[in-house]
């Protein structure tokens, strides 16, 4: 009998594998669908030696010293200040919007106040209800049009006046010239890659891995006392409540001959193109080689489930399944699916850690 079940090797499920079968002793099964760990945070070489990420760029940056202390136990890092560009009219622009975002753009010479002043005499005056009232409220019509209005379409299947405000609400406006795209603390890439960190969480002999195994397959066939499910929650309850919305996406790999292919790691295209941006990920993992790999991302509607869709009636209807989730005894949901909520790794690994406190022995 296993002490427990996870299901789901990403972030979320080797944390609390590891967490569980080294600091308690838990004898731990660990089933995953895929033929890999590690989740959407998969990385690994391609045939011209590229390391890759498979299911899109992942940076790491967290303010939570705990979590990055946590995983610095199973990895060095890389260190790496993320840069993204974005296509508008013609250049290439740091994005999000700062002062020298500004100046490019329009051939300008503003400083923080004046940037202030320009800003100020394009803004709506408007109650941010949706992400559309958010951006418009802070940088005007125009501003929005070019950077947010198709990007936001592309990227959701849906405008940013069908939003909730949240979305937008991220993306923050410099009034200086830091073109780093996260401002926290601590930011970088696992040295080998997070596949290999993962490996270094989960070897442990009181962790068995079964890899290409979904859930449904062995619940009634092994026995176990307690479940940690960080699949889809809306799955585990056989969509009983009606099926819990994704946007998804379709990855279009290239190698290309040269050394790289864009001045940045991620290139946005708010602009007519099907895809929303370019990934070289060789700028983030610092990989040194002769050739490179890019991807395009396409949303899609159909497909793995990548990003909730932030609306009011899809949260109400996550509520109803998390209070049914709420009634059964010795299973617990968690991670970006178990959640339904879109979170950052170092968010998963803290929601992982906080509920191995709470499981008690
Ligand atoms: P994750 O999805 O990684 O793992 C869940 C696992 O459960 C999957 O491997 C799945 O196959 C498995 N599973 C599901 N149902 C199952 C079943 N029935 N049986 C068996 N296995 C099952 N974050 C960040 O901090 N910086 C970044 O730059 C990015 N970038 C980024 C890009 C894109 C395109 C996406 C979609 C996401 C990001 N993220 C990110 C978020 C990051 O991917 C996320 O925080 C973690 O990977 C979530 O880890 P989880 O373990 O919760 O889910």
């Amino acid at each position: 009998m296993f002490d427990y079940l996870i299901v789901g090797a990403g972030l979320a499920g080797c944390t609390l594998a590891e967490r569980l079968a080294n600091e308690r002793g838990a004898q731990v099964l660990l089933v995953e669908k895929r033929s890999h760990i590690a989740g959407n945070a998969y990385d690994c070489y391609d045939d011209k030696g590229v390391l890759i990420h498979r299911y899109g760029a992942h940076l790491f940056h967290t303010n939570d010293r705990d979590v990055f202390l946590y995983l610095s136990r199973f990895t060095d890092w890389h260190h790496y200040l993320h840069r993204v560009l974005t296509w508008v009219d013609g250049q290439l622009l740091p994005f999000p919007i700062n002062l020298d975002t500004l100046n490019q753009l329009y051939s300008l010479s503003l400083t923080a106040d004046t940037m202030r002043e320009f800003l100020n005499s394009r803004r709506e005056q408007r109650e941010a209800v949706n992400s559309e009232d958010v951006i418009v409220s802070q940088v005007g019509r125009e501003l929005y049009e070019k950077f947010f209005d198709r990007y936001t379409r592309k990227q959701w299947g849906i405008p940013a006046s069908d939003l909730e405000p949240e979305v937008c609400a991220r993306i923050p406006v410099r009034f200086n010239r830091d073109g780093r795209y996260f401002a926290d603390t601590y930011q970088g890439i696992p040295k080998q890659g997070y596949t290999r960190m993962v490996e270094r969480m989960i070897d442990h002999p009181k962790i068995k891995l079964m890899l290409n195994t979904d859930f449904a397959e062995i619940k009634d066939v092994i026995p176990f006392r307690r479940l940690i499910f960080t699949g889809p929650i809306d799955e585990y309850f056989g969509y009983a409540l009606g099926r819990l919305p994704y946007r998804s996406l379709r990855f279009e790999f290239e190698q290309v001959h040269q050394e790289y292919f864009q001045p940045a790691c991620v290139v946005n295209y708010p602009n007519e193109f099907d895809f929303t941006r370019i990934i070289e990920i060789k700028h983030a993992t610092g990989q040194r080689c002769p050739v490179t790999t890019i991807v395009r991302e396409y949303p899609a509607g159909e497909g793995e489930p990548y990003y909730p869709v932030p609306a009011r009636k899809n949260r109400e209807r996550y509520e109803q399944y998390a209070q049914a989730a709420a009634q059964l005894s010795d299973v617990y949901f968690v991670g970006r699916l178990g959640q339904y909520r879109y979170l950052n790794m170092d968010q998963v690994v803290r929601e992982a850690l906080n509920l191995y406190e709470r499981l008690g022995p």
